[in-house]
């Protein structure tokens, strides 16, 4: 009995483990370790008698800097570690909890090994680069705490499938509608079907502003048509309501693409801003033992 409650608590606590997040991992295990390596760097620093205050070229510079390599080099091996599955003590999880936290320890370590010795020169280069990834780092942990929820909302209970289906047999219906319109009325419908929910371009897609919809002039030009309530049964009342459906559904798709978009867009700017930043760190640390 007491074996099998045992083995239910501890079923439900690596249950529970599981489900738990990258950032809350083994209880801020990885913050803490952060901020103890952080808080050592500091004291050490402010606890400094040399004068003037140590930069990189001095003891506590070269230790801070070797820490801050070792450091770069161990968060961009995470990119390999993606790639790999292999469950436990180092899973893909307490990997990224470490990244996100040994990443952000970063600010502290590097900012103490420049001595705030900041200028025009590849040195200063690498410390913005690394600031640059660092910041893109904290947009995208942001993306991940909030997006997934804006995402299911805004999708509800169907699937990017289903959203395109639905775009599909509006457009069969549209088709059908234009049918008894002379050519004026037909034009309209025209440039509602040429409408392609994708189209747009990257800005498009991140900013969910599509100014050349052509649903939304489609929607304009019926609703201005001169004709409209001269007629019992206008055509164009029905041509309406599915321009507005289609409207209301391209607005959900195109929310749903612009979210998936702002999910990925950071990796673009962390991902190659890290080479370019190893590219940095190699100049910078072959200017200092050459002009050493
Ligand atoms: C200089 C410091 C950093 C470097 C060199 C670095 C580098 C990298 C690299 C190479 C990847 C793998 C991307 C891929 O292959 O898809 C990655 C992923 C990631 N980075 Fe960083 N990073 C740094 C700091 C940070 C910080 C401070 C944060 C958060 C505050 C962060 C958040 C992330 C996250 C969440 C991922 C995983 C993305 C995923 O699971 O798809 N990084 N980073």
């Amino acid at each position: 009995m007491a074996s099998k409650s045992l083995r239910q608590a501890t079923t439900g606590r690596e249950r529970a483990s599981e489900h738990e997040g990258f950032l809350r991992y083994q209880g801020y295990k990885w913050l803490k370790i952060a901020l103890i390596i952080s808080g050592i760097a500091l004291l050490i620093y402010a606890f400094n008698d040399v004068q003037p205050k140590p930069n990189g070229g001095s003891i506590y510079g070269y230790v801070t800097g070797t820490i801050g390599v070792g450091l770069i080099l161990w968060l961009t091996m995470l990119g390999v570690r993606k790639r790999q599955i292999t469950p436990g003590r180092w899973s893909l999880k307490s990997w990224t909890s470490a990244h996100v936290y040994l990443g952000l320890s970063l600010i502290v370590i590097a900012t103490l090994h420049t001595g705030f010795d900041l200028g025009w020169n590849v040195h200063t280069l690498a410390y913005v680069l690394m600031m640059l990834v660092i910041a893109s780092g904290i947009f995208g942990i942001a993306a991940y705490a909030s997006l997934p929820q804006a995402l299911s909302a805004n999708r509800g209970e169907t699937t990017q499938l289903q959203m395109l289906d639905n775009l599909r047999m509006l457009d069969r219906q549209l088709n059908e509608a234009a049918q008894p319109l002379d050519a004026e009325g037909a034009a309209i419908v025209q440039m509602a079907l040429h409408d392609d929910p994708f189209g747009g371009g990257i800005i498009a897609r991140l900013t969910g502003r599509y100014g050349k919809c052509g649903t939304r002039a489609a929607l304009a030009a019926v609703r201005a048509h001169p004709s409209r309530g001269e007629a019992q049964a206008d055509p164009l009342d029905h041509v309406e309501v599915l321009l507005e459906r289609k409207r209301s559904s391209l607005s959900r798709i195109r929310k749903h693409l612009r979210l998936k978009a702002l999910l990925e867009v950071w990796l673009y700017i962390h991902v190659p801003l890290t080479f370019a930043l190893i590219a940095a760190l190699f100049v910078h640390i072959v200017a200092v033992f050459y002009y050493w």
